[in-house]
């Protein structure tokens, strides 16, 4: 096997066992195969067959996207307009609009439409760093139908070299079964979640637990069925309304908790026991003209925090993380390094990932961004153009080519 190594860099390893962010300045790695296979001190570094200077610049982990809905058909930029003009999420929800108004336009495409359409949304995430990003169903609520979406997930996962993890996400209970919601969580039990789960086509499931989606009970009910068939689970808790899904998913030991504009200190609490991941959704939180999550709060009860562009057609049509790092460094007031945490190690922790992603550690996956520049600081200050100061991008240790700019090797 040949050894790649990067040398003359400021390797930020994002690794628990260094302080803070781990930053090394004048450090090297090696890659070898799909892993990192030695971190550390350039002046240490071991020869390698291939040899690469970075004169000075910053590497990272690849970056993390650990919360999108990125398989969908049909947009809603006149919701975005409804909006700029006043309109809240909610009203527009209740008015036909909102998750419902992409179930008709994902149904109807072809599982061939769905694909391409993931695909140059997979590739728009790698051109800002996601080397992971994980990817839910949601918008079709059939049973076979989401059994369809995932399965689109993975032929488009096939095809692309970052590497996507799916989720099931029990979203709402789609309007023409509004009257048999019972009947529908029954199935989605009984059915979906045994069939993912024996299909292996997702590794988690996900419940929106909120008003206008489902209630405490109804998410407890498709958690215990998660977890029956040995699947993990993460909410989409208090984006509108504490309905007490945090302290449920404590309870749980929940993966992640995400949105979290509301929670209480209950719900904090129960949430740092467990060790499950905040995800801080910034992008939508704008957007929707949310309160800021209480961030201070979470940072107090030692939360781990995670950073994802929640990609959706609805609240946050983005596939850049870096344009989150801005957000969270400036809206939701996130320290630079707990940012680059959130879409690093935090990250994959919330993807169940924790300890061989999301840090350049050895024996960790061969993930990595060679930035053309030094701070990490840089990335979320010049958040316009950010995706162009990526340099280089190595997945499971490979480096493509593909529009980026050269190295000095
Ligand atoms: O995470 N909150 C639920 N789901 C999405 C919105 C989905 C949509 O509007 O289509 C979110 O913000
Ligand atoms: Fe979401």
């Amino acid at each position: 096997m040949s050894d790649l190594v990067i040398h003359n860099a400021r390797v930020m390893t994002c690794d628990p066992a260094r302080l803070g962010v781990g930053m090394i300045d004048h450090g090297a790695i090696v890659l070898s195969g799909a892993a990192i296979r030695w971190v550390g001190h350039d002046a240490e570094r071991p020869r390698g067959d291939r040899e690469i200077d970075a004169r000075g610049r910053l590497i990272t982990p690849g970056l993390i996207d650990c919360h999108t809905h990125a398989i969908f058909a049909g947009e809603r930029a006149n919701e975005f307009g409804m909006r700029a003009a006043g309109r809240t999420y909610l009203e527009i929800a209740k008015a036909g609009g909102g998750i419902a108004a992409t179930l008709g336009p994902t149904r109807a495409a072809s599982d061939a439409e769905l694909i391409a359409e993931l695909r140059g949304r997979l590739d728009a995430a790698l051109a800002g760093g996601s080397t992971t990003i994980e990817v839910k169903s949601g918008y079709d609520l059939t049973v076979d139908g989401e059994l369809r979406l995932l399965r689109c997930i993975a032929a488009a996962a096939a095809s692309r070299s970052q590497r996507v993890v799916p989720t099931l996400l029990a979203h709402v209970v789609p309007p023409e079964l509004a009257a048999g919601r019972e009947a529908f969580v029954a199935e989605l039990c009984s059915r979906l979640i045994p069939q993912v789960a024996e299909d292996r086509l997702a590794t988690s499931v996900d419940v929106y637990c909120d008003e206008g989606a489902f209630t405490l009970v109804e998410t407890r009910a498709i958690f215990a069925a998660a977890r029956a068939a040995r699947l993990a689970v993460r909410g989409h808790i208090g984006q509108f309304r504490d309905l007490g899904g945090a302290e449920l998913l404590g309870e749980l030991g929940g993966l992640s908790a995400d949105h979290l504009e509301q929670v209480s200190d209950a719900g904090i609490a129960a949430l740092a026991r467990a060790g499950t991941v905040a995800v801080m959704l910034p992008g939508a939180c704008v957007q929707l003209r949310l309160p800021v999550p209480p961030v201070e709060r979470l940072r107090r009860a030692r939360i781990p925090m995670a950073v994802a562009t929640d990609l959706n057609p609805g609240s946050s049509y983005c596939e850049a993380l870096p344009i989150q790092l801005w957000l969270a460094t400036t809206h939701f007031g996130m320290t630079i390094e707990e940012a680059w945490l959130g879409v690093t190690r935090h990250a994959a922790r919330a993807l169940g990932l924790g300890g061989t992603s999301g840090t350049i550690s050895r024996g960790a996956r061969g993930d990595v961004l060679v930035w053309d520049c030094d701070d990490p600081a840089d990335v979320p200050y010049r958040y316009g153009a950010a995706t162009h100061l990526i340099g280089a991008v190595f997945i499971a240790g490979e480096r493509l080519s593909a529009g980026l700019s050269p190295l000095a090797s």
